[in-house]
């Protein structure tokens, strides 16, 4: 493969690397008329190169993760699986029994990551505890959390074995900027990619779609509106992005996007019409 064809990449704490670009899942499996094509959507990504597959016990109350396993049947070997624990699941004995499940959902033996996919009443310590166990289980590759801010992520790192979280996945894009005061460099000190949810603000977000500024630049780049939000999203070289594609045709954009990279005067006018955070803002959530 020619160097400048080389989808662009992150690298996580234990070293592996990931393309840039990943695939949600998030209402995938919950309508059957657009089933087939879902499933088409994420072989065609994987036909991309775009490892990370991200799905969680939540999405379609299991739907999603059935649908993720049809789609990668004979050819688990090319994913990067994340799935997520729901809070009301975070105690020890529940985070085993809930793997378990999703695990039976996917139709393989292990997760490439395990997420807390958010902040509920148990201890840290003892959800931390549990993933530890599935890792020694061989049923995890490895764990991190979801929609922690930084304070979340100092508490995470002064329990037992903390500082072994391998991602935080939180909502960040052009109009959702806040990380980018505290959490993005807390992580980059620690090491920790961002991964990002909602890249395209859920694709309806007319703050971006309508923007002058955004369509003259998908004009100058020759590439369309979403790519250039979706590739300002991992300009940083911190961030692993996750959209959601149920269409084989936005994938292939998405997966494009990857390699586009803004240049600085560009990046200066995104400053301009979509300003970054000059104080804290508590993490915003959907
Ligand atoms: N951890 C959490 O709490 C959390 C929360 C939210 C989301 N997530 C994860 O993050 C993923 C992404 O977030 P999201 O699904 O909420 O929103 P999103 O990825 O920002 O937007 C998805 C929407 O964008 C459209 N789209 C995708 N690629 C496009 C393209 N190239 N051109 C035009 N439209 C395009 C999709 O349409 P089509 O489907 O028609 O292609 C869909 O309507 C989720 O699926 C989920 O895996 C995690």
């Amino acid at each position: 493969m020619k160097e400048e064809n080389m989808m662009k990449t992150i690298t996580l704490p234990d070293g592996t690397e990931l393309a840039t670009i990943g695939q949600g899942t998030w209402y995938m499996g919950e309508n059957e008329s657009r089933r087939h094509d879902e499933i088409q959507a994420l072989r065609t990504g994987l036909d991309q190169e775009l490892q990370v597959i991200d799905t969680a016990e939540m999405y379609g109350d299991g739907r999603s993760e059935r649908l993720v396993q049809e789609a990668i049947a004979n050819r688990r070997e090319k994913v990067f699986l994340v799935s997520k624990v729901l809070p009301s699941n975070a105690a020890f004995d529940d985070v085993l029994a809930a793997c378990n499940r999703s695990l039976e959902r996917l139709g393989t033996d292990y997760l490439d990551l395990y997420l807390l996919h958010w902040r509920g009443a148990v201890p840290l310590s003892e959800t931390v505890a549990a993933f530890e166990q599935l890792k020694e289980e061989g049923k995890i590759k490895r764990w991190g959390v979801s929609n922690f801010d930084t304070d979340d992520m100092e508490e995470l790192w002064n329990v037992e074995n903390g500082k072994n979280c391998a991602v935080n996945q939180v909502l960040y894009n052009l109009t959702a900027r806040g990380i980018e005061y505290d959490l993005i460099p807390w992580q980059k000190e620690k090491g920790i990619p961002i991964m990002a949810y909602c890249p395209l603000a859920q694709g309806d977000r007319k703050e971006i779609l309508h923007n002058d500024t955004v369509r003259e630049l998908a004009k100058a780049y020759e590439v369309s509106v979403s790519q250039i939000a979706l590739a300002w999203t991992i300009q940083s070289g911190h961030v692993l992005s996750i959209p959601k594609a149920g269409q084989a045709a936005h994938v292939v954009e998405n997966a494009e996007a990857a390699n586009l990279v803004l240049n600085k005067e560009d990046l200066a006018k995104l400053d301009k019409e979509f300003p970054p955070p000059t104080s804290k803002v508590p993490l915003e959530v959907v």
